[in-house]
């Protein structure tokens, strides 16, 4: 594909940057706060992206035919604030975004951002954006696009909105047509896809505690009549002989099932409890497991485990959940160790393992983690930008930006 121009809104380490310069587009402006990843994109793409984008006047940015921005998750997030785009000093990232589009009729754009977006302050959020880009002249789908790494075969469930726009003034109110073809389900998808079986490095082998709690875990659930654990094992109510009035219905009920659970394995739970010391050198969080592998697995030792305030969850080898800022790295059952920074990479599609170009993560684990727990994965970006461009990208638009400026 000829060559076309891209700027990298809230670049981050750089996740759209791979995606366009695999399509062939050379990056003329990257915009980023944080000086660990300004670092690492330094590092792997050789120019600065040290610039707070509300100082950049418009008119100095570079004419570019492509607008990459997975702008700011925070106030959009469930996790986070949840005030919008009436958030001042959040919100109004997006209108950044709109103030260079101003300028700049930037012929296509492309952003990412958190599932929640659509649904946030009742859809007003999305209304907002939607009607934002359509004053500024440009098409975008009808419905809002969700995408995800394992829809694609790349084991990760990451859902994301994006939206993708083609400025053309006089047609906004024509949908953008995209087609996708068939994506994967959950299960078609497999971890093992993005792992070393080779022996990691020994900082990742889980310590001899997370060692004992997950042996310990196993046990329990090969001594137990219960294949299928519906419901959170809290071992402190094994033998809870209080009053259950006054209790929340749900935390009623889950004592219940727990209270029935030992009932109908008292022998052999009384056996295990003894043989862990009524699980004394537990962390309280680790009296819990979630059981979520239905019959798929019949080993904890299969699955991915997390570490987690609920508990000790334990999931299907198909797919990691979405990486986020992680705290709680994924251990891989079968292996005994956690996830890597490479593997961490890989499934968000960041060439790690290119012999000739290679992605360099941050050396600092804890920062590559979560660099790569905020970036965006390069191959839904790829495919999402070949539907954005269909055949035509450089040629049409070169034409009409000489046209209108
Ligand atoms: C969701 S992350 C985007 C990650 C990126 N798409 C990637 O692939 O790595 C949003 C980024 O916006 C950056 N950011 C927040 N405010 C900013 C500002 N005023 N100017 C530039 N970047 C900003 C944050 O530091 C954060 O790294």
């Amino acid at each position: 594909m000829e060559q076309f121009t891209f700027i990298d809104l809230f670049s981050g380490i750089g996740g759209f940057h791979q995606a366009m310069e695999r399509l062939g587009g050379r990056c003329v402006f990257a915009s980023e706060i944080d000086p660990f990843c300004n670092a690492v994109y330094e590092k792997n793409y050789h120019m600065s992206s040290d610039v707070d984008i509300r100082n950049k006047r418009a008119e100095d940015i570079p004419a570019h035919d492509v607008l990459c921005a997975g702008f700011p998750c925070q106030a959009f997030s469930k996790a986070g604030r949840q005030d919008g785009l009436e958030d001042k000093t959040r919100g109004t990232l997006f209108f950044e975004i709109v103030r260079i589009l101003k300028y700049h009729r930037t012929p296509y754009i492309l952003l990412e951002n958190v599932r929640n977006l659509v649904s946030h302050d009742s859809g007003r959020t999305w209304a907002v954006i939607q009607e934002s880009l359509k004053e500024l002249g440009y098409r975008t789908t009808k419905e809002p696009l969700i995408l995800s790494p394992h829809y694609f075969g790349i084991p990760q469930i990451r859902e994301r909105v994006f939206i993708l726009g083609k400025y053309d003034k006089d047609r906004v109110d024509e949908p953008l047509v995209v087609d996708f073809g068939t994506y994967r389900t959950k299960a078609s998808n497999s971890i093992y896809d993005v792992l070393d079986e080779s022996a990691a490095d020994p900082c990742y082998a889980i310590s001899d505690y997370e060692e004992m709690v997950l042996q310990a875990w196993d046990e329990f659930y090969q001594g137990i009549d219960l294949k299928v654990i519906g419901f959170p094992v809290w071992a402190d109510f094994f033998r809870y002989e209080g009053s259950l009035e006054g209790m929340p219905a749900w935390k009623a009920g889950f004592i219940r099932k727990n209270q029935k659970l030992y009932r109908d394995n008292r022998a052999f739970i009384d056996r295990w409890l003894k043989k862990y010391h009524d699980l004394e050198e537990f962390a309280p969080t680790h009296h819990k497991m979630e059981w979520q592998c239905g019959t798929r697995i019949d080993s904890l030792w299969d699955g991915v485990i997390q570490f987690r305030p609920s508990g000790v969850r334990v999931k299907t080898p198909d797919c990691f959940q979405s990486l986020v800022a992680m705290v709680q790295i994924p251990i891989i059952g079968k292996y005994r160790r956690k996830l890597t920074v490479e593997e961490a990479a890989r499934l968000q599609s960041f060439p790690v393992d290119d012999k000739e170009d290679p992605f360099l993560p941050d050396e600092n684990r804890q920062q590559a983690y979560k660099q790569f727990g905020n970036s965006v994965n390069v191959e839904v970006v790829r495919r999402a930008a070949e539907q954005l461009f269909g055949e035509k990208l450089p040629a049409e638009k070169q034409k009409r930006r000489a046209g209108e400026k």
